[in-house]
């Protein structure tokens, strides 16, 4: 633990079946990640991934996108909910809805997406079966900013898996799940350590993230 840096809160975006939040979960019990789940959003009342928060004695709330306006409207409520649980970084774990200017600017740099492959290949929902279809080799999982575009973002880390001969799109999801529960945790380390950095670059060139190699440590981390 270090005395001087103010813990990362996440606010945890979900849809889904939720085992990158549980990812999240196990690495901060298992002491892996300095950082808290300040509250799990879902805008599906139903989604597995509100029972494993709930497990884990997280706060919890459903946000029906359906009773929204506009995506906009959604956002707004979304950021108010975020704020008010004290969220300094909003990770997108398995959240299948597009988000806009609203989130995003309430969050500079600190809205995190985890997609199933290696981007720039294969954005959007069917990565896995695209990388199968388009007979990949090596396809694998990144974690990145999120930006205005679909899975376009700086990229923070990225993993490879190999696509073997009899993959279908459950085999390699699999596959590529135990990575993202590795790659994930580790990169929302980096930010809970404020090791993330985000690089203007010249005309052409789009922004990079630089990982600072020195963990920053307190005299007191080092007892
Ligand atoms: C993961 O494959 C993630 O990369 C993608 O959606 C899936 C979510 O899985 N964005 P889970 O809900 O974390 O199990």
């Amino acid at each position: 633990m270090n005395g001087k840096r103010t813990p990362l809160v996440l606010g945890v975006l979900v849809s889904g079946s939720g085992t990158n939040l549980q990812a999240i979960l196990d690495a901060i019990r298992e002491g892996r990640l300095d950082a808290k789940v300040g509250v799990v959003i879902s805008n599906v009342a139903g989604a597995k991934a509100l029972d494993r928060a709930r497990s884990a004695e997280a706060a919890t709330l459903v946000i029906d996108h359906k009773s929204h306006a506009s995506r906009e409207a959604f956002d707004h409520a979304v950021v108010e909910a975020l704020r008010s649980h004290g969220v300094s970084c909003v990770v997108l774990a398995g959240f299948m809805r597009l988000v806009t200017p609203v989130l995003l600017d309430a969050f500079p740099h600190r809205v995190v997406n985890i997609h199933p492959s290696l981007l720039p290949a294969f954005p959007g929902i069917h990565a896995q079966a695209d990388a199968i279809r388009y007979g990949s080799r090596v396809s694998g999982c990144t974690v990145h900013l999120v930006d205005t575009g679909v899975d376009t973002g700086p990229i923070l880390a990225q993993v490879a898996v190999p696509v073997l001969d009899d993959d279908d799109e459950a085999k390699l999801r699999e596959r590529i799940l135990a990575k993202e529960h590795e790659l994930l945790p580790t990169v929302l380390k980096w930010i809970a350590e404020d090791r993330v950095e985000v690089v203007s670059r010249s005309e052409g060139m789009r922004p990079r993230v630089r990982i600072k190699l020195d963990a920053v440590t307190s005299p007191d981390d080092a007892a």
